[in-house]
């Protein structure tokens, strides 16, 4: 039989955690092309009778969300309890601890899910690692004394790149904000580092995601959705 691709992958896991929906939950809505299929699962099941509300992690996702007609909460202020949310990663590691924010929605991403009841993380089986740390880690930074802020990143190892909007200017996030990547090879103590990094004045926050996953969905090539939960 035909492997499935990364694609195809990205497909069934997001399938499998919109089964995890119910009638009027309130649903946080990740970012990334992973979570764009499960967005659009939401809005068929949502013109078929299902009755939610969402709360997006990214202008992209509002946007998307908006145009499929899934109803949104206007001001997340008035949120306290998200029920569940489905997001994508960049990186898992046998923990469920994550890198997120390939594609800069990470400190959203971290509010919407550190609101969250219950956790589900889509991926394909390439984004399942041993040790996290081969894709850079995303750090969202002010503007202001951003070169300092990368130098003291660096204190801790890293190799930075500032991320740049089509080589011309930097890359700003949703929030107004620069992304340096970090490139610290294998991380020996990702809680650790989470805590570092986060210390550091002029950072907003980290795409290392400690302990916030509940549920992994792992699509594989075979076809099959690998469920894992977190001990
Ligand atoms: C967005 O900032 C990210 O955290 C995404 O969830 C992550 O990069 C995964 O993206 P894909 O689903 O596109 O691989």
């Amino acid at each position: 039989m035909a492997k499935l691709s990364i694609l195809e992958q990205k497909q069934i896991a997001a399938a499998a955690a919109a089964e995890f929906v119910e009638n009027r939950m309130i649903v946080g809505l990740g970012s990334g092309s992973t979570s764009e299929f499960a967005v659009r699962l939401l809005a068929e099941k949502v013109k078929a009778g299902l009755k939610i509300v969402g709360v997006p992690s990214s202008i992209t996702t509002e946007k998307l969300a908006r145009r499929l007609k899934i109803p949104l909460v206007s001001d997340f202020g008035v949120i306290t309890k998200i029920d569940l949310t489905i997001d994508g990663a960049d990186e898992v590691d046998p923990q469920l601890n994550l890198i997120k924010g390939g594609g800069g929605a990470l400190t959203r991403e971290k509010i919407v899910t550190s609101r969250s009841e219950r956790v589900i993380i889509i991926v394909d089986e390439k984004k399942l690692v041993k040790k996290l740390g081969k894709f850079a880690v995303p750090v969202e930074i002010l503007p202001f004394g951003w070169r300092s802020t990368m130098e003291l990143l660096r204190s801790f190892g890293a190799r930075t790149k500032l991320r740049e909007q089509a080589k011309t200017a930097p890359f700003r996030t949703d929030n107004g904000n620069y992304i340096v990547d970090c490139a610290f090879g294998k991380i020996k103590n990702p809680p650790l580092l989470a805590q570092q990094l986060k210390s550091i004045i002029g950072v907003v926050e980290t795409g290392l995601f400690i302990s916030r996953a509940d549920l992994v969905l792992v699509g594989r090539n075979t076809g099959r959705v690998e469920e894992k939960w977190s001990a």
